[in-house]
């Protein structure tokens, strides 16, 4: 939670997520959506700000066989990265989506992590004119096989997992984005974990006002989350 100014207006802290870390620093990767960060916009190198954090539970980074998915949708791509560097070893494969070529960041950087992402555009002007997810499915539809077999093959492959490709994503991005997504992950019956956004007031899970429905009831975006499996969280 990040003071964008010295004095009370404005009077709440913004939520960001951490984008990377280096040394003892971090950087955050934001876009100018209203009051809040366009007054970010303006700081100086030097300025000192308040932050509080890090705050709430991250992705959660397992010992898994399974290829790892990474999924970005617009400024999603700022938690994607830090992921992305951090598991880099596990050579995740990485879809990002945004609206046009000049909103596709950190294209340099992946390359220097080894990652080349497949990118789709809204307007074609990078990759794919096509959403994300639809870009996904149809990789899955050609390189996912576990999930999609009748039972009995199912069962069989679940004794001897070794010529299937398993798939957990780890996605952040905008609520439609996240909502297909989830959508697919249980056609394709995968494991996931996705990062959400709420409008946030205290950061710290005392206000309530950042909740968001589960199969085990209300949440805390701040607290419990932002990062839930992908399989918990209701859309309504
Ligand atoms: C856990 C978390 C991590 C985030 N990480 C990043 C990040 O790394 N980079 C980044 O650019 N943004 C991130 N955001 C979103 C960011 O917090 C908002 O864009 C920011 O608070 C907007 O503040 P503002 O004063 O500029 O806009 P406001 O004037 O408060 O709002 C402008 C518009 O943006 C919408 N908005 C405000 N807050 C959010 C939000 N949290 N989610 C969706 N829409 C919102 C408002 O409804 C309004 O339409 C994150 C949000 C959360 C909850
Ligand atoms: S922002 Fe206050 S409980 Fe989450």
């Amino acid at each position: 939670m990040l003071a964008v100014n010295s004095g009370i207006d404005p009077l709440l802290k913004r939520p960001f997520s951490i984008h990377r870390r280096l040394g003892g620093d971090f950087q955050i990767l934001y876009r100018v959506t209203g009051k809040g960060t366009a007054i970010l916009s303006k700081r100086c190198l030097g300025d000192i700000l308040e932050v509080v954090g890090p705050l709430g539970k991250g992705f959660p980074v397992k010992t898994t066989r399974d290829k790892i998915i990474l999924v970005a949708g617009g400024v999603g791509i700022a938690p994607i990265f830090a992921l992305a560097e951090e598991i880099k070893m596990k050579k995740p494969l990485l879809f990002y989506g945004a609206r046009t070529k000049d909103e596709a960041l950190c294209l340099n950087e992946l390359k220097s992590l080894g990652i080349k992402p497949v990118i789709s555009t809204d307007d074609g002007s990078l990759g794919a004119k096509d959403n994300i997810v639809n870009v996904l499915k149809d990789f899955l539809s050609h390189n996912s096989v576990g999930a999609r077999l009748p039972r009995p093959y199912s069962q069989l492959l679940t004794l001897n997992p070794s010529p299937v490709t398993r798939h957990v994503i780890y996605a952040c991005g905008p609520e439609p984005m996240l909502r297909a997504l989830s959508l697919l992950a249980k056609e394709y019956n995968l494991k996931g974990y996705i990062a959400l956004e709420q409008n946030m007031a205290c950061g710290i899970g005392a206000c309530l006002g950042c909740v968001v429905k589960t199969k085990e009831g209300y949440k805390r975006v701040c607290k419990e989350g932002p990062v839930f499996p992908i399989e918990e969280v209701v859309w309504e």
